[in-house]
């Protein structure tokens, strides 16, 4: 079972046990209420939709739909989603760090209604994710557009509180382009889908990929990211394999045990591969010169720029030439553009393992070998 973290208090209070890699019963606001204030760094929540389906739903064929027409998801009105929306909300906000944040992620059923309060009761939204599901469940009945995304709110504590991004390992994710707010990413199915004799354990449960995005985006290693509204436990299975920690909160039995299942047979990645690209801001400063040093870099390499206008040959000191030009990789890409200044790791790039890289790709490999 899970194994308790001791975290100290800003006051010179006791040290108070964070319930780390455990599944807490019962209702979630409750659950929360047994945790320390500012004890957690992010919030990843994915509540009851209110979806106020009345009834069974079936497909023209006359089969059944695995929706979601259980209890949990039920509500008198809207005023009642708003009262437990805001409660939970405010036991979020207390046990997450001041520089920690939410994610909150649903549908046009309650997003709109979630992130009013959000921003009522102080959170900063930071960001709006589109979610768009590459293989939606179709509109059954042709009455409307096929609902094919979720949204996702990511929001930080206040408008001038700090929060955790993990710029470049997005950008590095995502091909070296800056990640944007849409994510094209499955539903769960296949092996990943949770089934118990032909059916599926959890009607809502969420694909990996869209956790392992969250996480690796807004957390660091050890971090602790708490799910008031668990589930199945694809937070828990996510973060353990992202050597981040975790707590989950799931009032119902039969979810907690098969998220207890899934996430004990979940393998955490070693520690090599959880190095992650760091941002410019916090990697240490490196010469040009050392990577042709390590030898990443053979002298009597090429460079050029992206449209191929310039090139340049590699020199063993780390410098580069280019026709009567001498000098370091960016006084070369300088003089060469006519320009007042040049970032000779973006500007240059080189054949790599059969693929056309930026100078600063191999920078990055540099650094995690460096890394201790
Ligand atoms: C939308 S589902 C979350 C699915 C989860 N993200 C997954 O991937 O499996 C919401 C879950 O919250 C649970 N739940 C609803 N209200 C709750 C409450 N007040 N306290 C604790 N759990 C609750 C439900 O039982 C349900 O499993």
């Amino acid at each position: 079972m899970g194994v308790l973290t001791k975290i100290r208090e800003v006051t010179a209070e006791p040290e108070v046990s964070l319930p780390v890699g455990q599944i807490l019963s019962g209702d979630c606001i409750e659950a929360m209420r047994s945790l320390p204030d500012a004890s957690v760094d992010l919030v990843f929540a994915d509540p009851p939709y209110n979806l106020q389906l009345g009834g069974d739903l079936n497909r023209p064929d006359g089969s059944h739909v695995d929706a979601v027409t259980d209890d949990w998801d039920r509500f008198d009105s809207f005023a009642a989603y708003d009262r437990f929306t805001r409660d939970w909300l405010a036991e979020a906000r207390r046990v997450l760090k001041p520089d920690g944040a939410l994610w909150v992620i649903g549908s046009y059923h309650n997003i709109y209604r979630v992130g009013a309060i959000l921003q009522d009761i102080g959170f900063w939204l930071l960001n709006d994710i589109v979610w768009r599901k590459s293989n939606p469940m179709p509109n059954f009945r042709g009455t409307r557009f096929t609902n094919a995304h979720e949204t996702l709110l990511w929001a930080s504590m206040g408008e001038k509180a700090r929060y955790q991004f993990n710029y470049t390992a997005m950008k590095t994710l995502n091909d070296e382009l800056q990640m944007r707010s849409d994510w094209v990413i499955p539903i769960c199915s296949g092996g990943e889908r949770l089934k118990r004799d032909g059916h599926k354990v959890h009607p809502t449960q969420k694909p990996e990929a869209l956790l392992y995005r969250v996480l690796l985006a807004t957390t660091e290693k050890g971090d602790v990211v708490l799910d008031p509204f668990f589930g199945t436990g694809t937070t828990g299975a996510v973060a353990k394999r992202l050597g981040r920690q975790w707590i989950g909160c799931e009032r119902d039995a039969a979810y907690r045990e098969a998220a207890w299942d899934r996430i004990e047979s979940a393998l955490p990645l070693d520690e090599s591969s959880l190095t992650t690209m760091q941002s410019r801001k916090n990697a240490p400063r490196v010469a040009f010169g050392s990577l042709v040093e390590a030898g990443f870099i053979a002298p009597g390499t090429e460079l050029f720029d992206k449209k191929r206008r310039f090139s340049a040959k590699v020199r063993a000191d780390g410098s580069l030439e280019s026709g009567v030009e001498k000098g370091s990789i960016h006084g070369v890409g300088k003089v060469l553009q006519n320009a007042p200044s040049c970032n000779g790791w973006t500007f240059w790039h080189l054949e790599h393992e059969g693929a056309v890289k930026p100078l600063d790709a191999l920078r990055q490999l540099y650094l995690l070998t460096i890394e201790d």
